[in-house]
């Protein structure tokens, strides 16, 4: 008995890396799996074949999985996960929205074309898939579905040279809340991932640094680490579990927080002056340093 059986994954730029390892975990744990991905390069261009490869393991492996090699960045390519789906399997209960590209250049350098392929993929690409499942969802009435995200640091903190996937990547932390309130009706949960693995996206930033990466970096770093958190939240075990954002990296798993007032002062009868602000203005900042020291003070893993 696996955790997903009788269930039906589809996960998107499962080809390689991250999205690769999810789809082999969920397919040990019984789900049938769409494995979709166009097969390009880390900036967006050309297309290949990885999707087959990884439905033919999975099928090694004695798991169900069919390849779908449409763009996520559009429409019509991502009704066509859903209908890949139906005609494969006949349902589909879980959708990680995995793929992605990078094009870093800071503001400076930053071209439209680089803004819209960055935006287009991970945004977009987020509402383009997301859309028909959540129809699906509500015309069936379809109870215990997941929705997975992918997030990252780069949006949630901000990285330098990444103004175009930092503001993707931030604004899926926010489509994921608002997905969360719309589909709690259906017990659809919609969470979000913030990963850190060594794939072939992030390898030539570490190169770039002058930094090599060994087997034993990938062993201890790779992209295996973030498949069982993405699994667990596949199943029903998660039900309840919803809008929250996991960070998982290199053996850890971590709970982030979420944007709230942590202080504020309010003033009756009357408009706030400058001076008062002065004043009060950096308590603000202060009480909002004191929260950050304490968040990386409980963050600090527990080992197990
Ligand atoms: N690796 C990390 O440390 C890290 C950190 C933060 C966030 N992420 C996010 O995790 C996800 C997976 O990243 P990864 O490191 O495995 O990268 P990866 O490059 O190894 O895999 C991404 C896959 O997405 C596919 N893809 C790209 N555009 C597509 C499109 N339009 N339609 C369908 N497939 C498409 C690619 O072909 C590729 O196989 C991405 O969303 C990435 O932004 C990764």
């Amino acid at each position: 008995m696996g955790r997903l059986d009788d269930r039906v994954a589809v996960i998107t730029g499962a080809g390689r890396g991250i999205g690769r390892e999810i789809a082999l975990a969920m397919a040990k744990e019984g789900a049938r799996i769409v494995v979709n991905d166009l097969g390009g390069n880390t900036d967006g261009s050309g297309t290949g074949k990885v999707a087959d490869d990884v439905v033919n393991e999975i099928r090694a492996l004695g798991g169900e999985a069919v390849s779908n090699t449409q763009s996520v960045a559009d429409v019509a390519g991502g009704a066509s996960l859903l209908q890949t789906a139906l005609d494969a399997f006949g349902q589909m209960d879980v959708l990680v929205n995995n793929a992605g590209i990078l094009r870093d250049r800071t503001i400076f350098k930053m071209e439209e074309s680089d803004w819209d392929a960055v935006l287009a993929v991970h945004l977009r690409g987020h509402y383009c898939c997301s859309r028909p499942f959540a129809n699906y969802i509500r015309e069936q009435n379809r109870t215990g579905c997941r929705i997975i995200n992918f997030s990252s640091v780069s949006g949630l903190y901000g990285n330098f040279g990444q103004a175009n996937y930092g503001a993707a990547k931030a604004g899926i932390a926010g489509f994921s809340r608002v997905l969360a309130l719309e589909l709690a009706k259906y017990g659809c949960t919609v969470n979000t991932i913030s990963p850190g693995a060594l794939t072939r996206m992030t390898i030539p930033l570490r190169e770039n640094r002058g930094q090599s990466v060994s087997d034993q970096d990938i062993e201890a770093g790779g992209p295996q680490h973030i498949a069982p958190i993405v699994t667990w939240l596949a199943g029903l075990e998660s039900a309840g579990i919803t809008s929250e954002i996991f960070h998982s990296a290199r053996g850890g798993v971590s709970i982030m927080q979420q944007p709230r007032v942590i202080k504020s002062f309010h003033k009756s009868g009357g408009v706030w002056t400058l001076e008062e602000l002065d004043r009060y203005v950096p308590e603000l900042v202060k009480a909002r340093r004191e929260n950050l020291e304490n968040a990386e003070r409980t963050g600090k893993p527990v080992e197990i």
